[in-house]
């Protein structure tokens, strides 16, 4: 008992020389790094949800405005997505800078899934009963219900998507010819033909929509950015960012079932 007693009162490293108070205080104390500790609260997560959010904020503008190469043309839209592969080559191997890209956007989505669903979970810990008003629930609810259901359905979308135009597996589903790696143009025209996938897309990009909104709003209440002076200020972000993407991304089903963008 007494050896139990002297081994918890020894400092576990050089840094911490000075005794607890109690042997108990030491035992239970855990060693975890500065940005886990952070991320074990509900500031740390909606830390990582806004910066994953800004990465892919980054990521759908720059896609669509990649994307708007098609309206110049199938060899325009297929030199950019070679480009997009030679990054930095020949400094790096040929594809190597792309699938480091790949990597942070794949982390920083499994970043942002697991804090979105471990904030739930710490609400429903703290908000064991329902509220009892319908009315304040609604009110509270609607714009985190939104988010959930609008993430839920962009997050399949995307599953669908790469399985259509990077892997090819869907693209010559109901249509003839064959998905061909780096003929971007001709394999975006042969899926976006297809007015049931046409349609998917559109929702999809509608309902990517909604969730930037309210998610570009949020990212500055989360950041405690939040003087009420700059809400017209953030509102007008949000909604522009929003209106951008998904009316360029909304363009190209439309412009491929109107006939304007063509093999
Ligand atoms: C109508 C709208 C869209 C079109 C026409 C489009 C087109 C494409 C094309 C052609 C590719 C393959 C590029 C290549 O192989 O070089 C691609 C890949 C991809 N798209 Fe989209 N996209 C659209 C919307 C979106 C949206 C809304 C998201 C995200 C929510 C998204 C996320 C991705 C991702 C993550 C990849 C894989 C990138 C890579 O592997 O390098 N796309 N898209």
């Amino acid at each position: 008992m007494a050896q139990t007693q002297e081994t918890l009162r020894k400092p576990v490293n050089s840094r911490q020389s000075r005794a607890p108070v109690t042997g108990t205080a030491l035992a239970v104390r855990k060693q975890r790094s500065f940005l886990a500790d952070l991320y074990s609260t509900a500031v740390g997560k909606k830390y990582a949800m806004a910066i994953s959010g800004i990465a892919m904020m980054g990521f759908v503008l720059f896609h669509m405005l990649g994307n708007l190469k098609m309206y110049l043309g199938a060899a325009e839209l297929d030199q950019y997505a070679e480009f997009l592969k030679k990054l930095l080559y020949p400094l790096a191997p040929k594809g190597a800078v792309l699938w480091i890209l790949r990597g942070g956007l794949l982390a920083m989505l499994a970043l942002h899934l697991h804090a979105a669903w471990s904030l739930t979970v710490l609400n429903h810990q703290a908000r064991p009963v329902k509220y009892q008003s319908a009315r304040d629930y609604e009110v509270a609810n609607f714009a985190s219900r939104t988010m959930r259901y609008s993430g839920m359905i962009v997050a399949s979308f995307l599953i669908w998507h790469l399985l259509d135009l990077t892997f090819g597996v869907v693209n010559s589903v109901g249509t003839e010819g064959e998905f061909v790696t780096g003929e971007v143009y001709a394999n975006v025209v042969r899926s976006l033909d297809r007015w049931p996938v046409a349609a998917f897309y559109i929702l999809a990009n509608l309902l990517l929509g909604i969730h930037l909104r309210h998610g570009a709003w949020s990212i500055f209440q989360s950041l405690g950015w939040n003087n009420p002076r700059f809400n017209s200020w953030r509102w007008a972000f949000a909604t522009a960012f929003a209106l951008v993407v998904v009316v360029g991304n909304i363009s190209f089903p439309i412009a491929v079932l109107a006939g304007i963008v063509k093999v």
